[in-house]
């Protein structure tokens, strides 16, 4: 696709200039030179709504939650559950029972994996399956269960492409499996994986089916009732929300049957030395004082993603994606990591004879900020054959521009190395 034909289609319904003046991150200088944030993958910029918030709240309204029948303990404990009820809108769950607040995707995954074996939904010899292309966080936490339970990883194989093979996946199911848990969008790779397929097909199999929505949740809608997930987990600061704050969403029929997490404050309802009864859901599973702003920040992100309609970030991700992988792969020697039909806003790529973090070190001199590594993906590497590769990961408030310098950035860093 021709520039201006992209350009046309990214200025159509959407004011990226615009957009970007809410971000005051964006403005800064860095060695010299106006900053160009391509590592959204990592973590989002926080529109200057978000940043308020916390400002507001910390100023303002802090106090404990949930204890105090005091003005400021009830205002604090009104904002932090307003923010879940957003949660609960912006997911589409059912209740706002169903939203657990955590400090982030690795705490979700982790809470499932122990929570679940602690229930007995797992034993000796059952199975969860994943994929080869997990972040680490859906992996590390299945293997420590083996300090309870003797649970076996299977692996659903990917195409060189970068797609989940799904025959594989369908013949992997058998009566050993409990879970399935799998990433919704690749952080590495970027491909969009056939989630509803993958549910429709665990379910038929009575499996439930846990998705790892880290990088999701920026780019599309979600709706977990419309996915029919049995447990969605994401983090708040892709979301453009702060850091800290994240959300497992489960299906009350899991989260009732599964014991509590963590134990404290906050998630009882009585205790004696005895014996303890736990507080309903949600709170039985957020134990101690909770990140309050952190949730309030979430509430005003979900604020802010909303006056948008999600359509014309989607069209202008795309453009994105569509030119800047255009014009990457007019660099010789440069190979893109994951070429799936359906990927969001993520490229990662090598370069014949440059290590990344060469690549990823010099373009820094020109204010360009991309990710360099594993990328917490090390059976991704392992897959493709490689040890690291560059990844520029780009969000609604990029730019063509800002492709062009990541282009330009990369020719440099070739000349320096011929
Ligand atoms: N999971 C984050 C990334 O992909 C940190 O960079």
């Amino acid at each position: 696709m021709l520039r201006n034909e992209i350009e046309v289609i990214a200025k159509k319904g959407f004011d990226v200039k615009s957009v970007r003046n809410d971000f005051p991150l964006l403005k800064r200088m860095v060695n010299g030179v106006p900053l160009v944030y391509l590592d959204n993958a990592a973590t989002s910029q926080k529109p200057q709504t978000v940043i308020d918030s916390l400002i507001q709240y910390y100023t303002f309204d802090n106090a404990n939650i949930h204890r105090g029948l005091y003005f400021l303990s009830e205002l604090a404990t009104d904002q932090y559950e307003t923010a879940r009820l957003k949660v609960k809108e912006f997911i589409n769950a059912m209740s706002t029972s169903e939203i657990i607040f955590v400090r982030g995707t690795t705490e979700a995954i982790n809470l499932v994996a122990s929570s679940m074996c602690r229930a007995k939904h797992f034993k000796d010899g059952d199975e969860v399956i994943i994929s080869n292309m997990e972040h680490h966080s859906n992996i590390v936490p299945w293997q420590l269960m083996g300090d309870r339970k003797k649970i076996g990883l299977k692996v659903i194989p990917i195409t060189d492409e970068g797609e989940l093979d799904l025959d594989a996946y369908e013949k992997m199911i058998n009566p050993k499996t409990k879970l399935v848990s799998v990433v919704h969008i690749s952080n590495t790779l970027g491909t969009v994986n056939p989630v509803k397929k993958i549910i429709e097909i665990a379910h038929s199999h009575g499996v439930p089916v846990l998705l790892d929505g880290a990088q999701a949740i920026p780019h599309i809608k979600i709706d977990v009732q419309d996915l029919d997930a049995d447990f969605y987990a994401f983090s708040g600061h892709k979301v453009f929300g702060p850091t800290g704050i994240g959300v497992l969403y489960g299906k009350t029929e899991f989260l009732d049957m599964m014991p509590p997490y963590q134990g404290g404050g906050d998630m009882i309802r009585t205790v004696t030395f005895e014996k303890t009864t736990f507080d309903d859901l949600p709170r039985k599973f957020e134990a101690g004082t909770p990140n309050i702003a952190g949730g309030i920040g979430l509430g005003a992100a979900i604020d802010y993603v909303n006056q948008f309609d999600r359509k014309d970030l989607v069209i202008h991700e795309n453009s994105l994606l569509e030119y800047a992988t255009s014009e990457l792969l007019k660099i010789e020697g440069l190979k893109i990591i994951g070429t799936a039909k359906e990927k969001a806003s993520v490229i990662s790529f090598v370069i014949d004879g440059i290590h990344p973090y060469d690549i990823g070190t010099i373009i820094d001199t020109d204010g360009i900020a991309i990710r360099t590594g594993h990328h917490c993906t090390q059976p991704i590497m392992k897959r493709y054959n490689i040890t690291a590769a560059a990844r520029a990961s780009f969000t609604f408030y990029n730019t063509l521009e800002e492709v062009d310098l990541l282009v330009r950035g990369i020719l440099k860093v070739k000349k320096m190395f011929a």
